[in-house]
């Protein structure tokens, strides 16, 4: 239930800006269910879910929220709780489930939900590539080939050509970073390789595919708003003086933000994690060198419309261990086997005391407002890119009270996690910078990757087995907090 009005008197209430909007974030694969139904083939973490061990209790897509079947429910919900906007992706194994010829059953799926999103007035907010490569893709080399670029950019056309009116707002690509190193070098993500050369040259034809996309988009219609998320951190030295604490977090910066915003603002890669991956794997950056054609750094920065920032928790870091083992970076998965970071024997996680989430990932709302300006200032700003926080959320053990009608998630500490880090964005507007809207992640809880459906992001709870929704009391304060577009301090 709502709080009281009466529970706030007296407090100060922070507003939001009118035009900022307020929103949920999901991907296809993590909720769409519905795997081999109209025409739709196996994408990577299909193929990557069979693989015995690479993902929690064996879990799979193949039913997820069955949000395939109930898109109309769940958008019914999304309007009930008042979302301005919904940010989805579409996935290019129903679209081309080859990655090739267009299958118009899958296409039409997403005509279904984007008109179902505008007659309930919620802005739809397209995301074109969250992970889920076509499978038949992967088997002709994924993202280390230049091709997977152009099969992309083809099928961000047939998206256009179907949903171009109707859609106004294009991410390319949602977290290059998983996509490239946590997927081609670490082993954790589809498809699960062990390669710091693979890992370099994904992330390139990613970026490339981002830029190709805008360029063709941008030519078909300019009023389009088109954009990327990138998943960026701040990364704290547990000792800013001692120098190897100072370089551990210099590396995470580089390879985790600079890698990628870099090429896109700036239509260069950083020289200094250059060197980092030339030091340990010298044939990765010739590999990178030869793939990188001239004009390449050029479509990548293509300007861009909006910026999306996905941040979930900051780091910690020394250049030594620390003196007690630290619960600290990601939860375990069964396969944490190599690191995505060249060099990672450099860089030791610490703690600082503040509490974690069930991810193992710290709450450290004051870092997305310095995220924020520091984006600003060095990025977006200069560019006159407004920024999106496009996701931001948190996983912890919901236990449902009571039954029926009367069953309530009491789900205080993600409530406490939206506050704050709601207040953090306006804190980063009153210090001068353009963020115009917040997407929580996640909707629904969902298949969070190689943790299977083991970790809970919603702030609507999903019972798998009958795949009912109950929204959680954040999603009720969510709803509040929009209605009233303010937060009581
Ligand atoms: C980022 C990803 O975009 C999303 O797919 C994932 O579930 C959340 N982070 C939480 O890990």
């Amino acid at each position: 239930m709502l709080r009281e009005d009466s529970e706030h008197m007296g407090a100060e209430t922070r507003s939001f800006p009118e035009d900022f909007l307020f929103g949920a974030a999901t991907a296809a694969f993590q909720i769409e269910g519905a795997a081999f139904e109209g025409g739709r083939r196996a994408s990577i973490w299909d193929a990557f879910c069979r693989v015995p061990g690479a993902v929690i209790n064996g879990d799979n897509g193949d039913v997820a929220c069955d949000h395939y079947h109930r898109y109309p429910d769940d958008v019914a919900l999304m309007k009930r709780m008042g979302l301005q906007t919904y940010r989805f992706s579409t996935s290019w194994s129903r679209v081309r489930p080859d990655g090739g010829a267009l299958n118009p059953e899958g296409l039409d799926f997403y005509k279904r939900l984007v008109d179902e999103l505008l007659d309930a007035d919620i802005l739809p907010w397209l995301t074109l590539y969250h992970w889920d490569l076509p499978q038949a893709l992967q088997e002709k080399g994924g993202w280390t080939v230049r091709e997977t670029s152009d099969r992309f950019t083809e099928y961000a056309l047939d998206m256009h050509d179907a949903l171009g009116d109707r859609v106004n707002v294009w991410t390319t690509l949602n977290e290059p970073w998983c996509s490239s190193f946590l997927s081609y070098t670490a082993g954790i993500h589809a498809p699960g390789h062990y390669s710091v050369q693979e890992g370099v040259l994904a992330a390139h034809h990613l970026l490339l595919g981002h830029g190709q996309v805008v360029r063709e988009l941008r030519q078909r219609d300019a009023d389009l708003k088109l954009g990327i998320t990138l998943n960026l951190t701040v990364a704290d030295a547990v000792d800013p003086a001692d120098p190897a604490d100072a370089d551990a977090a210099r590396r995470i910066d580089g390879q985790f933000n600079r890698w990628f915003l870099d090429p896109v603002f700036r239509g260069s890669y950083p020289g200094d994690v250059i060197d980092d991956i030339r030091a340990v794997d010298a044939a990765a950056i010739d590999a990178l060198e030869a793939a990188n054609r001239p004009g390449d750094l050029e479509v990548i920065s293509t300007p861009i419309d909006t910026f999306g920032v996905n941040y979930y928790h900051g780091e910690y870091v020394g250049g030594r261990p620390p003196a007690e083992p630290v619960t600290g970076g990601d939860a375990p998965t069964p396969r944490r086997a190599a690191s995505p970071f060249p060099s990672h024997e450099a860089i030791y996680w610490h703690d600082r005391g503040l509490p974690r989430t069930n991810m193992h990932w710290e709450v450290q709302p004051e870092g997305l407002t310095r995220l924020l300006q520091r984006v600003s200032d060095e990025y977006a700003g200069p560019a006159g890119v407004p920024i999106y926080v496009t996701e931001n959320g948190a996983a912890y053990d919901d236990v449902v009270e009571g039954e029926g009608a009367d069953a309530t998630v009491p789900d205080v500490e993600r409530t406490e996690f939206l506050r704050v880090h709601l207040g953090a964005i306006l804190d980063a507007q009153q210090a001068g910078v353009d963020v115009r809207g917040y997407f929580y992640w996640s909707l629904l809880d969902n298949f969070e990757w190689a943790w299977g459906y083991e970790k809970r992001f919603g702030i609507v709870r999903v019972d798998y087995p009958t795949q009912e929704r109950l929204v959680k009391d954040s999603g009720n304060e969510y709803a509040r907090i929009i209605a009233a577009r303010a937060l009581d301090a």
